[in-house]
């Protein structure tokens, strides 16, 4: 049984924060109907296209487990079919520019005139205030929810992260509000508005640094490695390098075959607990009880000299005999893997994390299945569906139109 078997999900969403949240609806059972302009669809459809005339890996890898119904909703057929679909379904989700849905003339007051019960989702770039109506992408909510600012080396520029925190972090933000306001539906019957801004995801994601803005207060930041080479700290969290977050020293060390392999390296903690046996793997086994290095504090003026003791050791090794060796240890490290060693890892084909999907126009494709498994609700990864390849199908048994009205609706351009 799937856990959201029965919602019906009116999905407004393009490009990819909106997509990602409705895709993990539909992973978890929700009928989702993904809801199109006629001729062209949702734009990634057609972006960073890899395969001619066929949906780019940026559409199908975002849109798995949908159905997709094409409608213009500026066409006066179009919003009556609209307003039927708003009747039906429990959620509507949308992430167009701010306003773009009041233009609609589906605002927030008409859905709910409309259908009391509906829970209206929508992601924004900024919440209420001096950029809420601004038009916001992903680098544009890292640089301003605080991850750029606090991302990269302290001698260079502000950097990005590869991980899509700003829209793929606000789809999953987004999906939990969902879930959220259909558990409070069961008891008060009604609809609400659900809200994720980007930026105040992102700042979520970076509430650690928020934290040790604060305690800047009250001193140096002793875990940073500038700390232990001297430099002072300004008024803002600095950015990190690759030290940890969580207040053990930590950084990314050479491997063997780091000369020509750029992704040769492991992440090694000092994790206090583990000091005796990290000593004892790299052949300090003085250090254990030297006072110079026995204690965390000790160690944190000396980061550079621990670190290249320890990355001696490690270049003489592979990333994986690092783990191989440390994991029984308790010593916290982890492999830096590339994406290939990820398309090609055998286990997380098996867990379906990394999974195979054919699809008519393009063949086999890799893709990311379902990251959170539920025991009770597997779910299993259904091709994206091709623009408007369900339009009949939801005209005809979800709003119920006979066939001389889907004559007409065709005729008036509303969907095609
Ligand atoms: C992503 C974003 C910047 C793209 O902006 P955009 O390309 O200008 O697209 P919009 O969302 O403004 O939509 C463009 C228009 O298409 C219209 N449109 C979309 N689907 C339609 C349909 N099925 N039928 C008729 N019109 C449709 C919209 O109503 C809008 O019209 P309007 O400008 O007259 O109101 C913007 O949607 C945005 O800021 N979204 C919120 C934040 C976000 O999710 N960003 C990350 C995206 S991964």
């Amino acid at each position: 049984m799937e856990a959201l078997k029965g919602i019906k999900v009116l999905d407004f969403t393009h490009v990819q924060s909106g997509p990602t949240c409705t895709q993990l609806l539909a992973w978890f059972g929700a009928d989702v109907i993904k809801v199109e302009r006629p001729g062209s669809g949702d734009p990634t459809r057609s972006q960073l296209m890899d395969v001619p005339n066929a949906d780019s890996l940026y559409f199908t890898m975002l849109n798995h487990n949908k159905r997709s119904l094409t409608l213009n909703t500026k066409n006066e057929t179009g919003k009556q079919v609209l307003e039927r679909l708003i009747k039906k379904c429990d959620v509507l989700v949308e992430n167009f520019a701010p306003g773009a849905m009041e233009r609609m003339g589906f605002g927030w007051e008409q859905i709910q005139q409309i259908n009391p019960s509906m829970i209206m989702a929508s992601v924004k770039g900024f919440g209420p205030g001096p950029y809420e109506d601004c038009k916001v992408y992903e680098n544009v909510a890292q640089c301003a929810g605080g991850a750029a600012s606090t991302t990269g080396f302290i001698d260079g520029p502000p950097t990005v992260t590869g991980a899509q925190i700003g829209d793929s972090g606000t789809g999953l933000h987004l999906a939990l509000g969902i879930v959220t306001a259909l558990f409070q539906r069961q008891s008060t019957g009604k609809g609400q508005r659900v809200l994720a801004a980007m930026q105040d995801s992102v700042i979520n994601l970076c509430r650690v640094k928020l934290r040790d803005q604060q305690r800047l207060a009250a001193g140096p930041l002793e875990e940073y490695s500038q700390h232990g080479e001297g430099i002072k700290f300004g008024e803002t969290t600095p950015r990190a390098g690759n030290d940890s977050g969580g207040g053990q020293p930590g950084r990314i060390l050479k491997c063997k075959g780091w000369e020509n392999d750029p992704n040769a390296y492991t992440y090694f903690i000092t994790q206090a607990a583990a000091w005796p046996n990290i000593c004892s793997a790299i052949g300090k086994a003085s250090w254990v009880d030297d006072p110079e290095y026995a204690t965390p504090k000790a160690r944190l003026t000396k980061l550079n000299e621990v670190f290249g003791a320890i990355e001696d050791w490690t270049m003489t090794k592979t990333k994986f005999e690092v783990m191989q060796i440390c994991n029984p240890l308790d010593i916290p490290v982890g492999p830096i893997l590339s994406m290939k060693e990820i398309a090609e890892e055998k286990t997380l084909r098996e867990t379906g994390t990394i999974v195979e999907v054919e699809h008519p126009e393009r063949g086999t494709y890799l893709t990311v299945g379902c990251p959170v498994k539920l025991s009770a609700s597997p779910a299993q990864v259904v091709r994206s569906p091709l623009l408007g390849e369900h339009n009949e199908e939801i005209l005809k048994s979800l709003l119920g139109y006979e066939d001389s009205e889907l004559e007409d609706i065709l005729n008036s351009g509303a969907i095609s």
